[in-house]
């Protein structure tokens, strides 16, 4: 896999992985989202999959999360981040309170102490139907959703960014958390309107 940065024409920076596009900074909506959903539950103590552009672990911060382990994949862009091409970058990465890890997510989230977070955010593909690594299938399977239910504190939350709304994420939610919510999210992609999605399931109280 080949992560690549680039600025646009229209000043953007925009992420592509092996030529894909991944993400920019002009929209940034349901990345955002994924923090205020669950600072607005209560989590204080989040890990989120993977890195990016920084804009739901800035959020998370800006909002008053206690701890954030960031799992990242890609040690390019931490690199981007630490070293200032994205801007913004080193000092969120040198808030005491950012733990980035470069590795898979489902490795470190296995490696988190039981019951040990108030929540995990996952942003590290596009959604089952639509993946950038094929090899991330399994972060929207039962299995792995269990997982992470099992690392999560009595009222914890998972909140999946999907690139569209998916019955099969719900249902493996729901296999694993009382609760399951979908919230729906209007973008603009240059001069397209389209919705992006986060799904959350929430433990039982
Ligand atoms: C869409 S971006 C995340 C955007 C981020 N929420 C933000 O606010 O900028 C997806 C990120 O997940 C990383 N990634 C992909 N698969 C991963 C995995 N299995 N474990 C950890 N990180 C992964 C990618 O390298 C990329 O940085």
């Amino acid at each position: 896999m080949t992560a690549q940065l680039r600025r646009r024409p229209d000043g953007a920076l925009e992420l592509r992985v092996n030529g894909v596009f991944v993400m920019d900074d002009a929209e940034t909506e349901s990345e955002r989202l994924l923090a205020r959903v669950v600072l607005g539950l209560g989590a204080r103590e989040v890990l989120v999959g993977g890195l990016g552009l920084g804009f739901t672990l800035r959020e998370l911060l800006d909002g008053g999360a206690e701890r954030v382990v960031v799992a990242e994949i890609e040690p390019a862009l931490v690199t981007w981040l630490s070293d200032g091409t994205v801007p913004g970058g080193p000092a969120l990465l040198a808030d005491e309170r950012s733990h980035v890890v470069i590795g898979d997510v489902r490795e470190i989230v296995a490696a988190q102490p039981p019951g040990s977070l108030d929540a995990i955010v996952l942003d590290v593909d596009n959604g089952p139907d639509f993946l950038v690594y094929e090899q991330n299938a399994g972060v929207y399977e039962e299995d792995f959703v269990a997982t992470c239910a099992a690392r999560l504190r009595p009222e914890g939350h998972l909140c999946v960014w999907s690139m569209a709304d998916s019955p099969g994420v719900r249902n493996v939610l729901a296999a694993s958390f009382h609760e399951v919510e979908a919230y729906e999210v209007p973008v603009r992609l240059q001069e397209r309107r389209e919705s992006y999605w986060v799904l959350r399931g929430s433990r039982p109280r």
